[in-house]
């Protein structure tokens, strides 16, 4: 694509999150705590054409690399999306999403007697099952709209 084809600028360092499948950008900011509220900038492109997807979404954090346990809850939701690092304005790494084994620490468990759930300091621990996810302290499999039980603050 040519530089005055871009919807999307380059940034100077940060992420970019390509390739997301069409639809699942809102997903991918709410994995990354994104709200509006943090002062970062981030933008987003949704249903922008793409050769290799038809439509793809796009989004680019500034000033911010992922950690592994969101790269590893990115992609649960997004296992076909590209992260790129970008420092001083070139792709620095460029990482192809693998399903985990397991995701620790972001998911939150929706049984409310789960250990997770009480008062204690246990990080929450999920298997990562074909169709889903099992906690590993009370068994319960989590398989439909997986963002919706990212774990808030
Ligand atoms: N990008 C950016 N800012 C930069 C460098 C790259 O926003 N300073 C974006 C590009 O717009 C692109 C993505 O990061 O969406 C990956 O960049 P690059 O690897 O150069 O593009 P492609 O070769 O098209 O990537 P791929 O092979 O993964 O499709």
């Amino acid at each position: 694509m040519s530089d005055h084809q871009l919807r999307v600028s380059k940034i100077p360092r940060g992420t970019v999150i390509d390739h997301i499948r069409a639809g699942q950008a809102l997903n991918v900011l709410a994995i990354l705590g994104i709200d509006g509220e943090s002062g970062e900038t981030v933008s987003v492109g949704m249903n922008v054409p793409s050769d290799r997807m038809g439509h793809k979404d796009i989004v680019k954090v500034e000033g911010r690399e992922l950690s592994q346990d969101e790269v590893d809850v990115l992609s649960l939701i997004a296992p076909e999306a590209t992260i790129n690092i970008i420092r001083e304005y070139e792709v620095a790494e460029k990482q192809y999403l693998e399903r985990p084994d397991r995701v620790v620490g972001v998911l939150s468990c929706p049984n409310h007697n789960c250990i997770t759930n009480a008062d204690e300091p246990v990080e929450t621990e999920f298997e990562v099952l074909d169709d889903g996810v099992r906690c590993e302290y009370c068994e319960t499999i989590v398989r439909e709209d997986l963002a919706s039980h990212i774990a808030t603050e």
